[in-house]
């Protein structure tokens, strides 16, 4: 097992037995999962994707990918929430943060279309400047506003530079296999299409062709990271008494004792994006119908000289969850220095991964000593098979989490509040929209 659950720190504040006598509820949702007999049931593609994906189009992605590695020195990545995050969480887990400072034989990666700031859009097309450009655009729907927006640009850009038929060769686009504009479009442009299955909604589909295809142009290898889901699913699936199922219950019972935010912790910068991924996949399953845990995240230690005194000291609303990696392969050590003024050499010769233990192990004391539930995921490693074994250990955990809550884990209807506001200011045509747009400009 990749990632295994350590129930030592929350000794003080859940018992063994508290937790056991939950299990009843998770395999309930487990069984409702596994069975498929409960709300958004439509959407459970992923729970069998890692042993039943289609291998013709995976070898199509690497193929796809070989050719984007051979073409570019950029390629931009247009998606936003589940068509951005998981692929962006990947990289930067298996690479790095700073994978475009990297020394490598793979292109540049950035992402666009992920909100709708100009500066962001200015500051790529002027980092695109005089180099080769690759584009993957992404989007389940075919018709969210804001990577249609980039891909716009983009694919202006790419025509103007390089002719249709040069475009053509330079963009790919994952989407519906048969609606929504993106797909009309690249039909008639003749585009290379991956196919977002419907039966996978955006925030479980990173280890479909929407995180595939821009995860193996970084270079990682797609099929470990479908290993590591596939073991996860062997490990987790139908079984009530799962690290996975333990957590979900451990999270709602400290939800039911009214701590309603969950900080997703971990000691290395690497996860930041890991944690953007987890809050949508939480966030987006579990927040409606006026219920559901608040998902949060620190990169520790950095984020102790920051939200550290909250989590010490504030409000007691809180629990965290610590990835701890145990072996992440950093050599950095603290150098010895003859004459120590900086009083450091009591940890001369110590790696910076011991040192940032033991910051894990005293925060984790001192934050259960201020009140606040460690519950501590313990990951082997960062390797593709432990990003793809953890993936599917989230997901699974939030759909057992998502029922134990009472909620449908699959859909996402809030998201469409601000979406119907927006295209009535902007003065999208139809008469919903004129009516919607005199209303709200009243209230402005
Ligand atoms: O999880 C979700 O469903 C959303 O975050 C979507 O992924 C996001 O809104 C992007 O949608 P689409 O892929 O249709 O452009």
């Amino acid at each position: 097992m990749a990632l295994k659950l350590n129930e030592k720190y929350l000794s003080a504040f859940v018992s063994k037995d508290e937790i056991d006598a939950m299990l009843p509820e998770a395999e309930k949702a487990v069984n409702t999962l596994v069975n498929g007999t409960g709300a958004g049931s439509d959407f459970l593609g992923w729970v069998d994707l890692p042993v039943n994906y289609d291998r013709a189009e995976l070898a199509a992605i690497e193929k796809a990918a070989e050719k984007i590695k051979k073409s570019c020195d950029i390629f931009v990545v247009i998606g936003i929430g589940g068509s951005y995050l998981g692929a962006r969480a990947a990289i930067e887990f298996v690479k790095s943060p700073l994978y475009n400072n990297l020394k490598k034989d793979t292109p540049d990666i950035y992402f666009a279309g992920n909100g709708l700031s100009g500066n962001a859009l200015d500051e790529l097309l002027s980092i695109c400047e005089g180099r080769d450009i690759c584009v993957n655009v992404i989007s389940k729907s075919g018709t969210t506003t804001e990577p249609a927006i980039a891909f716009r640009v983009f694919r202006e850009l790419l025509e103007k530079k390089y002719g249709e038929a040069g475009a053509k060769e330079r963009i790919f686009a994952t989407t519906d296999k048969a609606k929504g504009s993106l797909k009309t479009l690249s039909d008639k442009k003749g585009y290379q299409t991956f196919v977002v299955p419907d039966d996978v909604g955006g925030r479980y589909s990173v280890l479909t062709a929407v995180g595939l295809l821009p995860i193996a142009v970084a270079g990682c290898d797609i099929r470990k990271m479908l290993d590591g889901a596939a073991a996860a699913r062997e490990a987790l699936k139908g079984k009530a008494d799962s690290d996975c199922a333990r957590y979900a219950c451990i999270r709602n019972y400290f939800y039911r004792k009214g701590k309603a935010i969950e900080i997703l912790a971990c000691y290395h910068s690497f996860f930041t994006m890991t944690a953007e991924w987890w809050k949508q996949l939480f966030g987006e399953s579990e927040g409606k119908d006026g219920k559901g845990i608040f998902p949060a995240s620190v990169i520790f230690s950095t984020d102790l000289h920051s939200m550290g005194q909250m989590i010490q000291q504030g409000t007691r609303n809180i629990f965290e969850t610590v990835v701890d990696i145990a072996e992440t392969g950093a050599k950095a050590v603290v150098p010895n220095d003859a004459e120590n003024l900086d009083g450091l050499n009591f940890i001369a010769g110590e790696s910076l991964n011991s040192v940032n233990r033991k910051a894990f192990q005293a925060t984790a004391l001192a934050h259960s000593d201020g009140g606040v539930p460690n519950i501590v995921l313990e990951l082997d490693t960062k390797t593709e098979y432990d990003f793809g074994y953890m993936v599917y250990f989230f997901e699974t955990a939030c759909a057992i989490s998502g029922y134990m809550l009472g909620v449908n884990p699959f859909d996402q209807p809030g998201v469409e509040g601000y979406k119907k506001n927006m295209y009535a200011l902007l003065g999208k045509p139809g008469a919903e929209n004129e009516a919607r747009r005199a209303e709200l400009l009243k209230r402005l």
